[in-house]
């Protein structure tokens, strides 16, 4: 961590007034170096008040994603551990691609305040306006035939799911295989991407994109009637980097299931898509089926007149009717 960094940890963790003289001796730097980053903090939006003779103490921080703060509420030990956060990206998962295929470790994270071209399933374009969300992705190592990476996103959509429940009074449902809905309204987009291994047919890597709409907002027209933030859904603003901390807890905690995918049961049980009419979409094809089930290897299973089948989610995307 910079010297910035680390002491926004200390005044956050401290709540009370620390003297320039105290930080300096605690972090082993100059007085001129506290004073510098105290400077780069305000003019990044935290308010810090100087007290005379006591020091300094913070006192509003802005609507910013920060590493002390994400470490604040991080209980996680590898995932989401270690991490980098940009102003602006094109797409954390690009960035996370390049990185994991150079060597980065499993867990490590990318952030961005904003992406360019933050992209969904099937090339569809993810709405990443700065500040308002949280676009992030993981790189990660699992020990897991290519044919079934879904179940990474099946564990991704349960581990979010519980995230947003932590930090905000919502109920958060699974829309098979990678959206998160908050009152009928999508809130979390997930985009697992992987690289195997071709001689053992095993994953090299996947980078698991997340991206989440948390600040109350005014959603563009075309998406007004079928998208939320959680801020919206609840009624306040939700800590950022508090949620980023809960999901990397979450998906720690539930990463040891990868194989065992004893997570399917929360996932079928928060599903909004078993038991209702969707229309099904397979390339240009487009047909209603009834969705009765989600299995263990996370393919929808559908009833049409042609009798029941298992689709996976590479082979078709479903709408509600009314979107
Ligand atoms: C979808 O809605 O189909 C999935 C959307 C996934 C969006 C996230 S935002 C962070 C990461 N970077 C991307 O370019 N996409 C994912």
């Amino acid at each position: 961590m910079s010297t910035k960094d680390t002491v926004l940890a200390v005044l956050m963790e401290d709540g009370q007034a620390l003297s320039g003289e105290r930080l300096a001796r605690r972090l082993g730097v100059s007085r001129n170096s506290i004073w510098k980053a105290i400077e780069q903090l305000r003019q990044e939006g935290y308010q810090i008040e100087a007290v005379t003779n006591r020091g300094y103490r913070l006192v509003a921080s802005p609507d910013r994603v920060s590493q002390p703060e994400i470490q604040r509420y991080l209980r996680a030990g590898v995932i989401g551990a270690r991490m980098e956060l940009h102003e602006r990206l094109d797409s954390t998962n690009t960035r996370a691609k390049a990185l994991a295929a150079t060597g980065a470790p499993h867990g490590y994270l990318v952030i961005a305040e904003s992406q360019s071209g933050g992209r969904g399933r099937f090339g569809r374009q993810f709405f990443s306006p700065e500040h308002s969300g949280v676009y992030m992705t993981y790189v990660l190592r699992p020990d897991l035939p290519a044919q079934q990476a879904v179940t990474i996103t099946s564990m991704a959509a349960v581990a979010v799911a519980r995230a947003i429940e932590a930090v905000a009074d919502v109920d958060v449902k699974i829309k098979w295989v990678n959206d998160l809905y908050i009152d009928d309204r999508k809130v979390c987009g997930i985009l697992c991407e992987a690289s195997m291994d071709f001689e053992s047919g095993q994953l090299e890597y996947a980078v698991l994109g997340i991206g989440i709409n948390v600040a109350k907002m005014e959603f563009p027209e075309e998406l007004r009637d079928i998208a939320t933030s959680i801020g919206n859904a609840c009624g306040r603003e939700i800590s950022r980097s508090r949620l980023i901390a809960e999901i990397s807890n979450q998906l720690e905690a539930l990463y040891g299931q990868l194989e065992s995918r004893e997570f399917m049961a929360e996932s079928r049980a928060r599903s909004n898509v078993i038991g209702r009419d969707v229309l099904v979409l397979r390339g240009e094809e487009r047909f209603v089926a009834r969705a009765l089930d989600i299995d263990d290897q996370g393919r929808l299973v559908i009833r049409t007149e042609s009798g029941v089948s298992r689709v996976g989610s590479g082979e078709i995307s479903i709408k509600f009717r009314k979107e």
